[in-house]
């Protein structure tokens, strides 16, 4: 592969990349914003105030190149719709929202399992295992938000790994893996909507490692590779299984992880084409209204 690829040289620490968010800075994004209605229900029609947009811009060269993250912290006295309003203008700042799941998809265990039917993990507890988002063949963010508005109330830790230096481990250890690697593979179907039978699952089938428009995109989620050879009797390759295997070891190693909580006004934003991400289970505290919620983006950069 000739992809441009960015790997990390040391383990990027959180706290660097970690920005607390000044309170000038967060007035000034609520005084330019327009209505709250108008910025969460047709986000990609908001005007960027030019000084903010620079703001971002600066920070922009994280999220692209390395580590392929951020976390922009906010005033956590902050209310829910003036965090949702600040979150709604750093998507924007780096590019347009994707509506799939609704601009902003709130992230809260909804008492599913979605080892019982095709459904997304983030409507679960669940640790959600190491993936990249969007299991549609046609579709794949280039960024994942998050806003965290209220932790859980234990786990939910956030984990991220670089995906560019798993390929690495594979080229160097078992690189007869990466051909099948690189070839289509099934995957279930699984985004609302959508209709989930053997010949769509059998169309929905792309690599797990490729090249796009010359970058390094990686596209990831096991129990939704294996799921679907399950469903169609398909029998996993031994090379294909062999690669997941090395890629899942890769991921465990806390050497190769970052893991940290995020906190009510944090905003976390992911590179989707090269590092993959994890949630350990988590669990919510009813009495004391601390349920778990998260508001996820999907986002693709602009011209
Ligand atoms: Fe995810």
């Amino acid at each position: 592969m000739n992809a441009v690829v960015h790997n990390w040289k040391v383990l990027p620490s959180v706290d660097t990349y970690g920005y607390q968010l000044s309170g000038d800075l967060l007035s000034s994004i609520l005084e330019n914003s327009s209505e709250t209605e108008i910025i969460l229900s047709d986000p990609n029609r908001i005007e960027i105030d030019t000084d903010i947009n620079e703001f971002f811009s600066s920070y922009k060269q994280f999220l692209l190149i390395n580590p392929g993250f951020i976390l922009l912290k906010a005033d956590p006295d902050l209310s829910d719709e003036e965090l949702r309003k600040i979150y709604a203008v750093c998507c924007r700042c780096w590019g347009n929202l994707n509506n799939r799941y609704g601009y902003f998809f709130d992230v809260v265990d909804q008492g599913l399992d979605y080892t019982k039917e095709a459904i997304p993990v983030s409507k679960t507890k669940a640790a959600t295992g190491y993936h990249t988002d969007s299991t549609a063949k046609e579709y794949f963010p280039d960024v994942v938000g998050l806003l965290c508005l209220q932790p859980g109330a234990s786990g939910g830790e956030s984990l991220l790994t670089n995906a560019a230096d798993a390929y690495h481990e594979l080229l160097s250890n078992i690189p007869e893996s990466l051909s099948a690697l690189e070839k289509p593979i099934i995957r279930d179907v699984i985004t609302p909507g959508t209709t989930n039978n053997l010949e769509t699952i059998r169309n929905n089938a792309f690599p797990v490692f490729s090249e796009q428009n010359g970058l390094f995109t990686f596209r990831y989620m096991r129990y939704w590779i294996e799921a679907a050879h399950t469903k169609t009797s398909t029998e996993l390759p031994s090379q294909l299984y062999n690669g997941l295997e090395a890629i899942d070891h890769f991921f465990s190693l806390p050497e190769n992880t970052v893991q940290f909580r995020m906190e009510r006004g944090d905003m976390l934003f992911i590179n989707n084409r090269f590092l993959c991400h994890n949630r350990t289970a988590f669990e919510n505290n009813t009495e004391e209204k601390r349920i778990r919620t998260l508001v996820r983006s999907w986002i693709n950069f602009g011209d």
